[in-house]
């Protein structure tokens, strides 16, 4: 293999490790109310395998899953048995994707039952990671609604090992940042407001994960080499914990990898340098 596997690194002070780049998989499972810039047909089951195995090759151990992504959860239950031990799975909470229209629900009771059914499609008897699926209301939700607490609940009996939430503004990601162990950010090249996210979750030893690092392939007028800008951008940041790119084309898989490689190796060598890394 001619790009190094990636190395692991921790989710906050959760003592979960994953790599710095994650797999997003929205297009695994849906194709319909996605924004993506071009049509795709979802993967057959031997060429999501395939995926999966490249990724886990390449050091990927991070997959982002979710109720909303369509068959995502109950395929990756079918196509990741044998191997759960291997991956940090991420899926969330809140949205149901149902009839081509989002539904929302932060109630205790729906919380409880989508995660055992997540539970259940995912085919573990643990969520290493699930965050609340917000709808844009982050600070009603955190504040007025039952999500949160049971998930610490959740979390409490062993069936989820962290909880955050998926937050869409600065207000809603430092607030979900204070009540939880990982915020999900959105962070790149066109879109920076919610840095101060990952200035408070690095502050404060809170995992970060970026999502749209790629502005969800909108790239094509960000430059040269928009995809390697990307890379740079994140992983200049210390307090991100990993970034979930969406890909089903293996080429790309690989050009991710090796561009976050290219970027971790540039910004370890500037820590060392400057006498910040570690001893
Ligand atoms: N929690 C939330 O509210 C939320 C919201 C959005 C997303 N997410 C998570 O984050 C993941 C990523 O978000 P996203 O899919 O919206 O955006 P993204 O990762 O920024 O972009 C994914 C898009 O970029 C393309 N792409 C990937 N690598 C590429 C490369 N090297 N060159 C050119 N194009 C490339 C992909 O197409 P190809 O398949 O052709 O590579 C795909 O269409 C999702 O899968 C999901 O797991 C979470």
């Amino acid at each position: 293999m001619d790009t190094e596997p990636l190395t692991l690194r921790p989710l906050g002070d959760t003592g979960i490790m994953l790599s710095p780049l994650g797999l997003g998989t929205v297009k695994l499972g849906r194709d319909r109310g996605v924004k993506y810039p071009q049509h795709f047909n979802i993967p057959d089951d031997r060429a999501a395998r395939q995926l999966l195995d490249q990724a886990r090759a390449l050091g990927i151990n991070l997959i982002d899953t979710a109720p909303a992504y369509g068959s995502s959860e109950q395929r990756l239950g079918e196509l990741l048995k044998g191997q759960r031990q291997h991956w940090v799975i991420c899926s969330k909470v809140g949205e149901e994707y149902i009839g081509e229209q989002s539904h929302f629900d932060f109630s205790a009771k729906h919380t409880r039952a989508s995660v055992h059914r997540s539970l259940k499609r995912l085919n573990c008897d643990y969520i290493d990671i699930v965050l609340v699926h917000s709808d844009g209301r982050d600070l009603e939700i955190i504040q007025h609604q039952e999500v949160l607490q049971e998930l610490a609940q959740l979390k409490a009996q062993g069936l989820i090992k962290a909880f955050g939430m998926s937050t869409k503004s600065v207000a809603g990601g430092l607030a979900a940042a204070q009540c939880s162990d990982a915020v999900m950010a959105t962070y790149n090249l066109g879109y920076r407001d919610e840095v101060p996210v990952i200035d408070y979750c690095q502050t404060h030893r809170r995992g970060l994960l970026v999502k749209k690092a790629l502005a969800s392939g909108h790239l094509a007028s960000s430059g040269a080499d928009p995809v390697q800008q990307s890379m740079d951008l994140i992983f200049a940041h210390p307090g991100v914990s990993s970034a979930v790119v969406g890909t089903i084309n293996p080429l790309h898989l690989r050009a991710n990898v090796a561009a976050a490689q290219r970027s971790l190796a540039q910004f370890q060598s500037t820590d060392k340098d400057s006498g910040k890394g570690a001893s």
